[in-house]
């Protein structure tokens, strides 16, 4: 497992499939995640992108999968789930998905890994 804020020089060129994780900030994966597949990412990978959220919405995965296009990627697939969150106003009531991700939703990303090392 390779940090994104500080691994910026490691090389996974000798990986078959690529896991990239974060939290959604701003509608999207963090900016030290981005921009480590910027500038890390090898051509031509099976990808596949884990993310938590405080609101399920659409278009998280955006700026990512674009970056992994970009690369040649094949996208294997995604799993996301809720995550505790404390931004902004959520924090007065003291944060919202308390307790996720909980061990189901480990159990979902697991199975999804799985499933794309099969493949
Ligand atoms: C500065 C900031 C911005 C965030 N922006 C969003 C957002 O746009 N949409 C959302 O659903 N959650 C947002 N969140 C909540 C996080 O995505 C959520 O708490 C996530 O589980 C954090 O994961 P991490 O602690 O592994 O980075 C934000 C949290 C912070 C602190």
């Amino acid at each position: 497992m390779v940090e994104a804020g500080d691994a910026s020089k490691v090389d996974v060129s000798s990986y078959d499939l690529i896991g990239l994780a974060s939290g959604i900030y701003y509608q999207k994966f963090h900016k030290d995640v981005l921009n480590w597949a910027e500038q890390n990412l090898p051509q031509g990978k099976r990808e596949l992108f884990l993310y938590t959220y405080g609101v399920k919405r659409n278009g998280y995965l955006d700026a990512i999968k674009q970056i992994a296009v970009s690369k040649g990627a094949k996208i294997m697939g995604s799993y996301d789930c809720p995550g505790f969150d404390t931004f902004g106003p959520f924090k007065l009531i003291g944060g919202i998905v308390k307790g996720r991700p909980n061990e189901e939703d480990v159990a979902g990303a697991v199975s999804l890994f799985r499933h794309c090392i099969k493949d």
